[in-house]
């Protein structure tokens, strides 16, 4: 695998986590790492990516045809991520350029971060805390900082996929009915398929486990809000772009939905005045769904290994799009 990578020159886009897998990438490629915290701007992206043969980019960089006829030596594109959207996929199949993700590394870590979000919005952590460290903690009231039971409460998955099953298995755990909807029934999926209109009306916690893309952007809307209970709970760990946010924020307001707790906004990072922060009952952290040091690393593993397959002509083990391979050959 390595003799043709060996040849290769590679553009990372930010520093990797651990040493395992820029070691990895070093050992096999010429590799040339962005130095900054942030991402680089699309001139410099353009610029390093010129004359390379893969690039290792994050969510953060926006992959198009301009970007892609900007640097035409390049044939493999890793994300490190799940989710792809930051990419025209079309646009690389196109032009014979390989993509890969890292699906199945980060499932629980998300997981764990969605039902983070559920509990800490049920039971008010933020305003607690907030509570404390402002002074505002008084002697101990019966009727202060009340929140919503999970036990019984229904969990409704929108987006049947690994990190949903892991989220319904977790909801399962903690006695919670759970149906889910998707483009179909999944098999052995822990919970009930309903379509998603009854899972709306239906749930009281309600986590979004969708990927971005022309079909599912904006689908939480002013409609969906109305559909659900007054009670209920909204949970977005997936892509801020499935919702409408000024449709959310409406809601809050209205008290059409009880309460909403994101991991993924638009656009991120999200600015201290965006008027979405201005609504009631909404607990806001900045994208750490996969935030843990064992997951960052696993996800850069599986990055440079999708890269290093790729680049040496071996069909990697999460293409995106297979057709770009297949089409190679
Ligand atoms: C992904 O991999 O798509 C996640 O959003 C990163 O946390």
């Amino acid at each position: 695998m390595t003799s043709t990578a060996a040849r290769s020159r590679v553009f990372v886009t930010r520093a990797l986590p651990g040493s395992a897998p820029i070691e990895a990438l070093r050992a096999a490629c010429a590799v040339d790492v962005w130095e900054g915290d942030e991402p680089p701007p699309r001139d410099a992206l353009a610029a390093r990516a010129a004359g390379c043969d893969g690039l290792l980019t994050m969510l953060t960089e926006r992959v198009d045809g301009a970007l892609l006829d900007a640097c035409p030596t390049v044939r493999v594109v890793a994300n490190m991520a799940v989710g792809f959207d930051n990419i025209d996929v079309p646009a690389a199949t196109e032009r014979g350029v390989l993509v890969t993700n890292t699906p199945g590394v980060l499932t629980e870590t998300t997981a764990d971060l969605a039902f983070a979000l559920l509990l800490a919005s049920a039971r008010r952590l933020a305003e607690g805390e907030a509570a404390v460290r402002g002074g505002t903690w008084g002697p101990w009231n019966p009727s202060w900082l009340l929140g919503r039971e999970v036990a019984g409460a229904t969990l409704g998955i929108v987006g049947p996929g690994r990190i949903g099953a892991a989220v319904a298995r977790r909801g399962q755990g903690f006695g919670m009915p759970v149906l889910y909807s998707g483009r179909r029934a999944v098999e052995d999926f822990p919970g009930a398929f309903v379509p998603l209109d009854a899972l709306l009306e239906r749930s009281d916690f309600v986590s979004v486990h969708v990927p971005l893309n022309e079909d599912t952007a904006g689908m939480f809307g002013d409609e969906a809000f109305a559909r659900m209970k007054r009670t209920a709970t909204f949970i977005n760990t997936a892509r801020g772009g499935v919702v409408d946010q000024a449709a959310l924020a409406r809601a809050l307001r209205a008290g059409t939905i009880a309460a909403a707790a994101l991991d993924v906004t638009t656009p991120e990072p999200l600015p201290p005045d965006d008027p979405l922060l201005g609504a009631p009952h909404l607990l806001v952290v900045p994208h750490v769904g996969s935030a843990t040091g064992q997951t960052r690393e696993r996800m850069a593993s599986l990055a440079v290994a999708g890269l290093l397959a790729g680049l040496a002509g071996e069909r990697p083990q999460h293409p995106v799009n297979p057709d770009a391979w297949e089409r190679r050959r």
